[in-house]
């Protein structure tokens, strides 16, 4: 993938040339003709040009985003919804991604774990302020495989998985002091060797069925294009009134 990304931004630089030649595009209607975001590829028809992939386009806008965001741009907003049907969110953080699908990590007995126990489906957005773009992302949720669960789990800092052993997740806790002996009980118990990973922390892949492209204009005529995952595998691309 790194490969096409290299190929197209050589032969279209980074996807803000064709602005005023394809489409109009109201931010780039500024003194600069800059929208101000660092050349990240838009959403005009020549971004779009071959672009059937939306993974290509997500990584693209991904790593513009490394670049800008002060502050862990793999940040997101996880809904997932109660045996009510009511919908809950909080943020997790993007752990990786490819074709397969997104990944966080979490306790598998928090809120989150057990509301995707009883309902495996869930939508993501990832909100870039200083690119002023969002994508959306909804499907269904499979687990990680122990593997790559194990693996993560050993790249995060020591304390970090004696953390997670420590912490029972979204369960009330009767005082700060309760949680810093249960922090020194695990740090006790894992004094020598190596942390295993909890078999009640583990990983989520949402594997998408719609991703959802947002990129603010001007007057709020704002770019939003839609892809679907269709039954062939393949994927349609549909642009959405703002
Ligand atoms: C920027 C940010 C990133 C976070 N990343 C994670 C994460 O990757 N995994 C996680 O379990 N909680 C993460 N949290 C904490 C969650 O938002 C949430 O408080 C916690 O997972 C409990 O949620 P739940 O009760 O709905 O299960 C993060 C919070 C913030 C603000």
């Amino acid at each position: 993938m790194a490969a096409i990304m290299a190929a197209e931004q050589g032969t279209r630089g980074p996807g803000i040339r064709c602005f005023h030649a394809q489409e109009t595009n109201a931010m780039a209607d500024n003194a600069t003709g800059d929208n101000g975001d660092n050349g990240a590829p838009g959403l005009t028809r020549c971004d779009l040009e071959d672009m059937d992939n939306p993974f290509i386009l997500f990584e693209h806008w991904f790593e513009y985003a490394q670049k800008s965001e002060p502050e862990d741009a793999n940040a997101m907003a996880l809904a997932t919804v109660d045996d009510a049907g009511l919908p809950d969110v909080r943020m997790v953080l993007l752990k990786g991604y490819n074709e397969a699908g997104f990944v966080f990590y979490t306790n598998l007995t928090s809120r989150k774990g057990v509301e995707l126990a009883a309902n495996p489906k869930a939508a993501l957005c990832l909100h870039w302020k200083s690119l002023r773009r969002q994508v959306r992302i909804r499907g269904p949720v499979e687990p990680v495989s122990h593997a790559e669960a194990d693996d993560y789990f050993q790249s995060r800092p020591r304390l970090s998985r004696i953390g997670a052993w420590a912490s029972r997740q979204s369960q009330p806790l009767e005082s700060r002091f309760a949680l810093e002996k249960a922090v020194a009980v695990q740090t006790a118990r894992f004094a020598a060797g190596s942390i295993p990973r909890p078999d009640f922390w583990s990983g989520y892949r949402i594997v998408p069925e719609t991703i959802e492209f947002w990129r603010e204009a001007a007057f709020r005529l704002h770019d939003r294009v839609l892809y679907r995952r269709e039954a062939a595998g393949n994927w349609s691309r549909t642009r959405l009134y703002p």
